[in-house]
């Protein structure tokens, strides 16, 4: 296996059981670098479970989890971060009494300024500290086309453009792996193209995505690889055609809606 053939994530034999539930049952699956990945599955699969495994926040009872060669899952969510990895929540995390502006800066990674001994004793590099911070705010405003709600209140943002704004705080710690759970659920369309359009942009600039998504379109359309979760197990894994026409697949999302 050559260099650029190391996954840039590897879930291996990954299990989280609460209780009696057994959430994520024994997931194994790999994202190489510059894709998006589409993690699918009915409601109550683990997905966002898996997540949560992924960036810190529930330790796996087993198995392992590497982001770029690196084992994390016995790290803290912020040593996961600052090992580049980013990730966005079903209900988005944002300050609601802060500006669009304040949210981001507000996300930029710690500063010497915010230790009062070091504002004594290193003013210029806090300064020039500042205004990086402040450069990378406007470049994030214009990227995600949110400049011109840069001083409103987050309170006053439309569902999509929460999800937006929440996307912009990731990007302010320059994550090279971005997780995004449900980024679109509650989008209108045009906002959900520019949405996809970015996560392409960044794609482009070598950055790489794992999506959870519910619209199937979406995946097929978007994604360079598919995973499907079930009850907690992987029931399929592979390009998004090979996905779609898996019986097992078509059969997991059916035996869903005849449940409903
Ligand atoms: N903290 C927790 N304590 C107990 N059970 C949990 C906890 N978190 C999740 N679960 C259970 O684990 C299972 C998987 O939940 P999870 O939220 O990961 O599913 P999901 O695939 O993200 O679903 P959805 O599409 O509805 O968001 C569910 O049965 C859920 O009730
Ligand atoms: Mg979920």
């Amino acid at each position: 296996m050559t260099a650029s053939d190391t996954p840039l994530l590897l879930i291996e034999d990954v299990v989280k059981r609460f209780g009696g539930l057994t959430a994520v049952d024994h997931v194994s699956f790999t994202v190489k670098s510059n894709s998006i990945t589409g993690l699918i599955g009915p409601n109550g699969a683990g997905k966002s479970t898996l997540f949560n495994c992924i960036t810190g926040i529930v330790q796996p009872d087993s198995g392992t989890i590497q982001l770029d060669g690196v084992k994390i899952q016995e790290k803290s969510p912020n040593q996961i971060a600052q090992h580049g990895l980013g990730r966005t929540f079903q209900t988005p995390k944002i300050f609601r009494g802060m500006s669009v502006r304040e949210n981001l800066a507000f996300a930029a990674p710690v500063q010497h300024g915010e230790r009062p001994v070091s504002t004594l004793i290193h003013p210029q590099k806090i300064k020039e500290e500042e205004t990086a911070v402040q450069s990378r705010v406007e470049d994030t405003l214009e990227f995600l086309s949110l400049d011109h709600l840069a001083d409103e209140y987050a309170s006053g943002l439309s569902g999509g453009q929460r999800k937006l704004l929440e996307l912009g705080r990731v990007l302010m710690l320059d994550p090279d792996l971005i997780l995004l759970d449900e980024p679109m659920a509650g989008v209108n369309p045009a906002l959900t193209n520019e949405l996809l359009d970015r996560l392409h942009e960044l794609t482009n600039r070598g950055r790489t995505i794992l999506l959870i998504e519910h619209d199937m379109d979406l995946i097929m359309n978007h994604c360079d690889r598919v995973v499907v979760l079930h009850n907690g197990q992987t029931l399929a894994s592979g390009s998004p055609s090979l996905v779609q026409d898996d019986e097992r697949v078509i059969e997991a999302y059916l035996g869903d809606v005849i449940d409903e």
